[in-house]
Formats: structure tokens, sequence, C-alpha cells
């Protein structure tokens, strides 16, 4: 890519997700030369911000570790400018054009085609104005006009309904292979990697099936709660914010049938069919909690959060079980499970495998295998398996075959998310974006008992700031007969 040139618009370019991740990733991909060195950055939004100010505001945001950092951010910031208009005037966006021709002028060699993206890091209300704007005013036009391509990230509508209303609103200007939906998660290292631990090991691919899996457990744990962006939050809850998205996205990945190749569409082909496969999830099978403060107090519990509204039921832990209706997955429990205000910070995959026949005649019970990939901290793929204890015993004990990047992959840099995606939209690769057919089945899983929850037909579960959430989760886990370990277990990677 880096020998195109491309024009970088971020919307919204003084709003949180600019400064916290947009930015910070594009100046990461600036120093590793992921970025064309003359792709312009164009800020957008509505404060007038003198351009000093502007970068005073992204240096504050953007982390350097030594002097030759520091030039190479001196250097990043001089492609960085800033430009405010408003949302839904065609003048200011003429004005935008106008300015983005301007540098095409001055920074785009010719042949070069003339390529720009446009990050939406906008709140949802003014998405369809904004993208309806850009259409009209700065598509790319005349000679050597290349392509254009929008970021956008949820929220996607809150519902089926109001996420299909998005859509057509969004399709009546763009075309599908021009809008990239972010789902950060897609992103990550780990989760990418789904693919080449499934189908590029035969070991793998030949027990990947009700046969011989149990239960699929992925979690997200997070140890703080909403501090302060409650209001936000509030309106949302953890299914909206964590499950129906990052969550369902993982399951998904671990689902899917080997896609016909790794082109965007095969292996969105795919997982689509998984989402079809699924029913609409019940309130019965989910378990919905809130937390109170920490039992010393030294934590505030959600509803103490100024900006959530009194008596709020939105739930901020929330754990439900899957079932997706094909022959490689009936009968095997798909348990997701998310949280805020938890005992630790982890994302991880747990893949539960059955139990071994026969087990009596070994001395020792024996645990079941299960197959761990942690999506963060500490990226690691680790098989926990029965060894036999070395030495003249003959009982068996959990070890593991442990596949930890810190140790196997010493000082190899593991990129943000967003700067994987971000390269993946230079390349026009939607592999890693939600299609949207896609979102569509998504809503159509969640929908019917997100009304449920907020009409409040569930009064969360509390659970204490800081724990491993609610106490009814133990129960919910038998049930669905996830086993525990049968002896004492310990994963020895690294400490978080
Ligand atoms: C976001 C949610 O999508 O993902 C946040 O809105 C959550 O509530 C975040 O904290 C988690 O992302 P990460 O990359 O920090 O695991």
């Amino acid at each position: 890519a880096t020998d195109e040139y491309v024009t970088v618009v971020v919307l919204g370019a003084s709003g949180d997700l600019a400064k916290k991740k947009t930015y910070p990733a594009l100046f990461a991909l600036f120093k590793h030369e992921f970025l064309p060195p003359t792709a312009q950055i164009v800020g957008y939004a509505r404060s007038h911000l003198e351009i000093n100010d502007f970068h005073a505001r992204l240096r504050s945001f953007i982390k350097t570790k030594n002097a030759n950092e520091d030039k190479q951010l001196t250097a990043f910031l001089a492609n960085c400018h800033y430009r405010s208009g408003q949302y839904d005037q065609a003048e200011d966006f003429q004005q935008l054009d106008a300015y983005l021709s301007d540098l095409e002028a001055r920074f785009a060699r010719p042949p070069q085609s003339r390529n720009r993206i446009y990050y939406f890091a906008l709140p949802p209300t003014v998405f369809v104005p904004v993208a309806n704007n850009l259409r009209d005013h700065v598509y790319p036009r005349g000679d050597h006009a290349g392509w254009a391509r929008v970021i956008v990230e949820k929220p996607f509508g809150h519902d089926l309904e109001s996420s299909r209303a998005l859509g057509r609103a969004l399709a009546a200007k763009w075309n599908e292979h021009e809008l990239y939906r972010i789902d950060h998660y897609l992103g990550k290292e780990m989760v990418k990697n789904l693919i080449s631990l499934r189908f590029a090991n035969v070991f793998f691919a030949s027990v990947w099936h009700r046969h011989a899996i149990h239960n699929v457990q992925i979690t997200f744990k997070e140890p703080f709660g909403t501090e302060g962006r409650g209001g936000y939050f509030d309106e949302f809850g953890i299914v909206r914010d964590v499950m129906q998205n990052h969550l369902l996205q993982i399951l998904t990945l671990v689902a899917m049938e080997r896609p016909v190749s790794l082109t965007a569409d095969d292996v969105r082909n795919e997982k689509v069919k998984v989402l079809r496969s699924m029913s609409a999830l019940d309130l019965k099978d989910m378990v919905l909690g809130q937390y109170t403060a920490s039992p010393d107090g030294s934590k505030p519990g959600y509803l103490d959060d100024k900006t959530v509204p009194a008596g709020s039921r939105t739930p901020t832990y929330a754990a439900a079980v899957f079932h997706i209706n094909n022959d490689r997955w009936e009968g095997v429990p798909f348990i997701l499970r998310c949280g805020k205000a938890l005992n630790e910070a982890k994302a991880e995959i747990r893949i539960q495998f059955r139990d071994v026949p026969g087990a009596g005649m070994f001395p020792s019970p024996l645990s079941r295998n299960e197959l761990v990939i942690r999506v963060q901290p500490n990226e690691s793929v680790y098989l926990k398996l029965m060894n036999k204890e070395p030495g003249l015993s003959f009982r068996q004990h959990i070890r593991e075959l442990d596949l930890s990047y810190q140790t196997r992959y010493e000082g190899v840099r593991i990129p943000d998310a967003y700067e994987a995606l971000l390269v993946d939209v230079l390349r026009g690769d939607q592999a890693n974006f939600v299609r949207d057919d896609e979102l569509d089945a998504a809503w159509a899983i969640f929908t019917p008992v997100l009304h449920q929850i907020d009409a409040g037909a569930v009064e969360p579960e509390p659970y204490s700031y800081g724990s491993r959430g609610p106490a009814a989760m133990t129960a919910f886990m038998e049930t669905l007969g996830v086993a525990r370990d049968r002896q004492e277990y310990h994963w020895q990677g690294k400490p978080t």
C-alpha cells in the first residue's frame, strides 16, 4: 500500500476514540512504515481549534520511548491537519473537499491514484448526515480519482430494526465494499490466529466437533467499572457493549466451517451461516448481574456512578448459553460471559473436551482436556492434558503444552487491534470487518432479550466490585455440564 497516495480523514477528531485509538494507531503505522510516508491525515470536528493546540492534544495521547520516536512523532504531526465544521452543513464539506484536493495536488505524485479513507470517530446520531455529505461533496472525483472507504464503529443501532434503518440509510449512498464496520476484537492477534490454528493444523481440525468437544467458553473480564462513562454505558448495557459484537464474533470464528478461501466474502459467508444456525436467545438461558460497591467500600457500585440514572437495571455482567443447530455443533453449549468490575482483566476462549471413556482404570481422577486461547493479556495458546507424574509414580496430573507468546516470541511486538484493522483498510481487505448480513443476523439473535431487558423485565443479580461475578454463575455452569478440574491446577504462564 505504501506506493499509493491516501488521505485519512478522521471525523470527530477532537473526541475520545480519535485521541485514544485512531491517532495512536495511525502514528504506530507511520512509525513502522505501514502508512505511505506521504499520507496526509485531516482531522475534522465541530470545535474550533488552532493546529498547535490540536497537535498538543495528540501529543498528550501518543507515547514515545526515545529521542528517535520524538522525531518520528514530529514528522507525523507535520502530516496531521485540522479543519472545523458542522456535521450537517454541505458548505463545510465542500470546503473540506477543497482542502483535500489541495493536499492531493501537493502530495500525490501522478500517476498515483488519490484515495480517501473516512474514519468515523463520531457519535452515532451523526453517522448518516456525515456519510451523506461525504458521498455528495467529498467523494474522489476527476483525474486520478482513487477509492473511498468508510470506517465506522459501533453502535450500529440498538436492535434489529434500528440497525436495519441505519444500514438502509448508509446503503443509499455507499456500496457495501466501501463500508468497513469495525469490531476491534477482529483485529486482535489471537482472534486473527483462530483461522490458522483451526485450519492449518490437522490435529485441531480433527477434534473440532461435538464428538470430542463438550463445551466452549468465551470470556471477557474487566477489573474496572464504568467510572464516569456510565451515561453512555447505561443506554447500551454489557450485552450490546461486548457480547453481541466482540464475543459473538469470536464464537463465529470458533464455530464456522472451513472457508473456501481466505478472501473476505468466503470467510464472512461461513460466519453468517453460523449466526443463522443459532436461535434467538431466551432470558432463561442468561444470567445478568450488576456490580455493587466493593466490600471495603473503596470502589463504587454501578448505581453510585453519578452519570448512571437512579435505579437503573442495566446489566454490567451477562452470561448466556447458545446452541448452534448444525451437524458439527448440535448439543454443544457455547457459553459467552462478560462483565465489568470483576476480579481480573482477561479475555479467552476455552474449549473443554469430553471426559475420557473408561477413565476408571487410572489411579488418578482425570480432568478434561482444555484448549485455551488467551486473547489478552499475555497472548498464548495452551492445551491442558493429563500427564504421568514423572518418576516412579504412575499417577496422572494436569500439565500443559504451552505456546506463550512472551517466551516463544520474545521481543516480538504485537500491534494494537486498530493498527491491524487500519492496515486491512489500506489494503482493501474486508475479511476482518462485519458485513451487513452478518450484523443483521447478530441483532436477530439478541433483539428479543434486549427488548425485555430494556423494559426492566429482569432484576440483575448484584455482585460486588472486584468479585468473580454473580453467585448464580456456579449453578448456571453446573447445569450446562461444565466440569471443574478434578485436581488442583494453576496455569504457569507469565503472571499478569
Ligand atoms: C469496547 C467496549 O468495545 O471494548 C468497552 O465499549 C470495553 O466497554 C472495550 O472496555 C474492551 O476492549 P479491549 O480492547 O480493552 O479489550
